[in-house]
């Protein structure tokens, strides 16, 4: 049924160990305890389809490595289950999304990090019918090696966290040109305080988005 309160679209984005699945929980937790109804996603994954292809693509393997479209493809088709059976569907309920990564990802590691031309990034996106942007993107930004440091704590490498160092580097620079590009709603914020500030200033940029949307 669709509600009257408009939905809310965010996602976390940033490198590897930036924190963005510490701030994805928090930020989900504290919009619940203010009285939203939130489903916490990420991406590629949630959806059954979607798990299946995140370990095609993030599991470590013999095979030889996909080439840059073969990997958009199994990102777009894990991207567009989720947001025809997840996403869209709870924002007609009007419920917040918070996903863990989403299409920027694809934009910054696919286009900054392997070359591939943003705007036919976005074209791909259309075409399949997976246009629909965030309403809000929280960027968490952090140099590569304090991230390796945090990410070098808790579980092996996946494929791309195993990539070097530069291209990490590259990605790190792929996420801050995003805030220029689409200015209304990438969010830049420093990664560096302890979980906790983070959350707080996470908090305060969304609760504002969201109180703003609310009020239209
Ligand atoms: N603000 C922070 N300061 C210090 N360590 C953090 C912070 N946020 C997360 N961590 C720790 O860093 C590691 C990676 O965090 P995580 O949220 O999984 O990052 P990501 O999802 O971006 O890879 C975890 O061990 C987590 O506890
Ligand atoms: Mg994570």
């Amino acid at each position: 049924m669709a509600s009257l309160l408009p939905g809310f679209f965010i996602s976390v984005e940033g490198i590897d160990g930036s924190g963005k699945s510490t701030q994805a929980r928090l930020l989900a937790g504290r919009l619940r305890q203010e009285g939203e109804s939130v489903i916490s996603i990420h991406d590629p994954g949630t959806t059954a389809l979607g798990e299946r292809i995140r370990a095609l693509l993030l599991g470590k393997s013999e095979d030889a490595p996909p080439a840059p479209f073969a990997e958009v493809s199994l990102f777009l088709a894990a991207r567009v289950q989720l947001l025809k059976e997840m996403i869209e569907p709870a924002l007609a309920r009007g419920e917040v999304v918070v996903c863990d990564r989403y299409l920027d990802s694809t934009l910054v590691y696919l286009g900054a990090g392997r070359g591939l031309d943003l705007d036919a990034l976005l074209e791909l996106h259309r075409l399949v019918g997976a246009a629909r942007m965030p309403d809000l993107t929280l960027v968490l930004d952090l140099e590569v090696q304090a991230a390796q440091r945090r990410s070098d704590a808790t579980l092996p490498a996946d494929r791309i966290e195993a990539e070097p160092t530069t291209y990490h580097e590259r990605v790190r620079q792929g996420y801050l040109a995003l805030a220029p590009r689409f200015p209304e709603r990438v969010v830049v914020l420093s990664a560096k305080p302890p979980p906790q500030d983070l959350a707080e200033s996470c908090w305060r940029v969304a609760s504002d988005r969201l109180m703003a949307r609310r009020a239209t």
